[in-house]
């Protein structure tokens, strides 16, 4: 990884490969991001009664901050809405919708000084979405909702693209996750004991990069990226989205970033929808999938 392209006008295919080497880009708000993004606003907005939501958390007891965005959260992933608007912005990013698949947008929140970090609103540990039953292929969207700042963004760990770093991904696997864990976030206030795989030796979190856009500012990385929450000690709580993507032709190929360490078993394949008529993925290659992961992997 060496190089952050902004604003670049290459073609889809192009800026695929580049973020299978490591490569990370950035956008500046457009049209269909900023769409989006004033979506999440109104719906945020009105979860949070006229508060201002990037404050709010100083003014309300954790558990009554926890529930609210414990249904914010799934009107925001669920609604048809939302699913619209990620069409409007891979088309305008210049994504083929009918070989593009992509997952529900989420919404996250980073509290700052450490009022709310688990469950609903997990501070993220470094890891790499790879850990978590996610393809090779798969590109992360990342857009704040709101400005952020150095100290509520996330970071980068760019050394370990290339390096290796013992894990716990061998213990996981996507379908038992979903049936044993993936409900039960909005209960864990201050600790969160969902065995989420993690590195399991000291890592090295500098060098370490945190790019800075505006809201509605569009960051994409390889799902192989290392990345965490940064601490937030910046007084206002973090809004922002992500999603994710696949090409059905890298599906296809298996082609993607290079497997460096991880282990896990299970795919996120049947996630992604079609950008057209939201149909899922070929239930055969999802099928491939499945079982290559079964297969012992040994990382390259
Ligand atoms: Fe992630």
């Amino acid at each position: 990884m060496n190089t952050v392209y902004f604003d670049s006008s290459v073609s889809d295919q192009i800026r695929r490969e580049r973020l299978y080497n490591g490569q990370l880009y950035v956008f500046s708000p457009c049209h269909s991001s900023m769409a989006l993004c004033n979506f999440a606003r109104t719906l945020i907005e009105d979860a949070f009664q006229g508060r201002d939501p990037r404050t709010a958390q100083h003014g309300m007891p954790v558990d009554e901050y926890a529930a609210i965005l414990a249904k914010l959260k799934p009107d925001f992933i669920h609604h048809a809405k939302s699913k619209d608007l990620i069409k409007n912005l891979l088309s305008e990013l210049r994504c083929d919708l009918d070989q593009t698949y992509f997952d529900v947008p989420r919404m996250r929140s980073s509290t700052s000084g450490g009022y709310l970090t688990a469950g609903i609103a997990y501070a993220w540990h470094p890891h790499r979405d790879t850990w978590y039953s996610a393809p090779a292929c798969q590109i992360n969207w990342w857009i704040p909702i709101y400005d952020i700042e150095s100290d509520n963004a996330m970071a980068f760990h760019p050394k370990y693209w290339t390096e290796r770093v013992p894990n716990s991904s061998a213990g996981y696997n996507y379908a038992e996750w979903n049936k044993h864990h993936r409900a039960n976030a909005a209960q864990y206030l201050t600790e969160d004991p969902r065995p989420l795989p993690r590195a399991v030796q000291p890592i090295e979190l500098e060098p370490q990069l945190r790019l800075i856009c505006p809201a509605g500012g569009i960051i994409l990385f390889s799902g192989a990226q290392m990345h965490s929450s940064v601490p937030n000690t910046s007084g206002l709580t973090r809004f922002s989205i992500d999603f994710r993507t696949v090409h059905l032709e890298d599906v296809r190929a298996f082609h993607g970033a290079p497997n460096v360490d991880w282990e896990c078993t299970g795919t996120t394949m049947n996630d992604y929808l079609r950008g057209t008529d939201l149909s899922h993925i070929p239930a055969d290659m999802v099928g491939m999938y499945e079982e290559r992961s079964t297969r012992s992997q040994k990382p390259v």
